[in-house]
């Protein structure tokens, strides 16, 4: 018999108002007790009587057992996540940013009270990826996890490369579709991708890292030279983050522009859909692919973990316990693409076994093996103008094989 749960939601945005449409099809042993929302002048489409601005109205309720976080700003979540947390109410979040920024806080919370904390909607929507890197790939030793994570960014990488629209357009649409975040320079800089990677890396390897340590690079400076590069080879560029276990002791994590070509799974992932690729050492290679972003999506991932609340259900951090050896490290060989101005900068980089130099008019590129601790030194000058994409299919027969050598 499953537990009734008498839920707190905070938050009535996209993915608030999504959860609530598919709950109310649903004939589940859940009841919404209280909303608390920030701006009570904005019209809601239930009874007023249902919503507050006060958290202590579901913070201090003995009769919500279950905590529902939905909203936007990171420190408010965190506190109200931790207090719930702490006070014995079991707790959903899709808040990408804050679970990553405190996930070890978070994983010590649940330990000391003994409760819950789910947060399947956290990571590429309606794509069950944390749950099975949790369950059923448990025992499986996984080489790499890499794929599209963010849904705004590959809306405008979709909308410029198969229908021309401009990357300011795009992003507009991405912004009124309900996709993007409140600052959208998290989607294109690769810092929401990256968020998901952490978590994503704490289920599959064990491996704790803060966000700040993991190197990300978005598509803000993609120009149609780079387009035409890609049109030319047959390639698209996406942006991906990559999780890559190099040895026993060491586990890779960034989030760069890449270059995918046709046989590649991630070639046909557009707009907001979001996949996922698993390099298992038994399983092979296995594909998700589902919708990344929107409120029917992300509040299908956050009723799926409200209803496994009803059976008790709780991560175990399976492998943070048997792995306790492995590693976060930055240093690992990558084959890159740069388009640069500044001819120092391929200097100051120090591109190993070059395989393509072009340069014509404005148009200039290399493409060689580097160090991603060198791209981290020198990040501040690689953000300005110059563009950057992980270009591990362009590696010809002629570079000898990488140290590290990433999927
Ligand atoms: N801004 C995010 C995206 C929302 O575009 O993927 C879903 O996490």
């Amino acid at each position: 018999m499953s537990k009734k749960l008498t839920i707190g939601l905070f938050g009535f945005g996209v993915v608030g108002q999504g959860l609530h449409d598919i709950i109310k099809t649903k004939n589940l042993n859940i009841e919404i007790v209280k909303i608390c929302i920030k701006d009570k002048s904005k019209q809601r489409s239930l009874p007023s009587e249902l919503f507050t601005t006060d958290r202590e109205e579901l913070l201090n309720n003995p009769e919500i057992n279950t905590i529902v976080e939905l909203i936007n700003e990171t420190e408010p979540a965190f506190e109200i996540v931790s207090r719930a947390l702490s006070s014995g109410k079991s707790v959903v979040s899709a808040s990408k940013k804050m679970i990553a920024n405190h996930l070890e806080e978070l994983i010590n919370l649940q330990h000391k009270y003994g409760t819950s904390l789910l947060y399947e909607g956290s990571v590429c929507g309606s794509i069950p990826i944390i749950r099975n890197l949790e369950e059923y790939y448990d025992n499986e030793l996984l080489h790499s996890i890499c794929g599209i994570f963010n849904g705004s960014s590959n809306y405008i990488l979709s909308k410029g490369y198969l229908e021309g629209l401009d990357y300011t357009a795009a992003l507009k649409q991405a912004q009124d579709l309900g996709f993007a975040e409140t600052d959208p320079t998290m989607d294109v800089g690769g810092f929401d991708a990256k968020f998901k990677l952490v978590i994503v890396a704490a289920h599959a390897y064990g491996v704790v890292v803060k966000p700040e340590e993991v190197f990300n690079l978005g598509i803000q400076n993609l120009s149609a030279y780079d387009l035409q590069y890609a049109r030319e080879k047959n390639l698209k560029i996406k942006l991906v983050p990559v999780a890559k276990e190099l040895d026993d002791q060491h586990v890779a994590l960034f989030v760069l522009p890449k270059f995918v070509d046709e046989k590649e799974f991630l070639y046909n992932v557009e707009y907001e859909y979001n996949g996922v690729i698993v390099q298992a050492a038994f399983a092979d290679q296995q594909f998700f692919f589902g919708k990344g972003a929107g409120g029917h999506p992300t509040g299908s991932a956050v009723l799926s973990d409200i209803a496994a609340l009803r059976y008790e259900y709780q991560y175990e951090y399976k492998k943070a316990k048997s792995r306790k050896d492995l590693q976060f490290t930055n240093d690992i060989e990558l084959n890159i693409y740069l388009r640069y101005e500044d001819e120092d900068l391929v200097e100051t980089l120090g591109f190993e076994h070059i395989q393509e130099r072009y340069y014509s008019g404005n148009f200039k590129y290399v493409i060689g093996k580097i160090n991603l601790q060198k791209l981290i030194d020198n990040q501040h000058r690689i953000s300005g103008k110059a563009f950057i994409a992980f270009a591990d299919q362009l590696k010809g027969a002629s570079l000898a094989p990488a140290k590290k050598q990433a999927v």
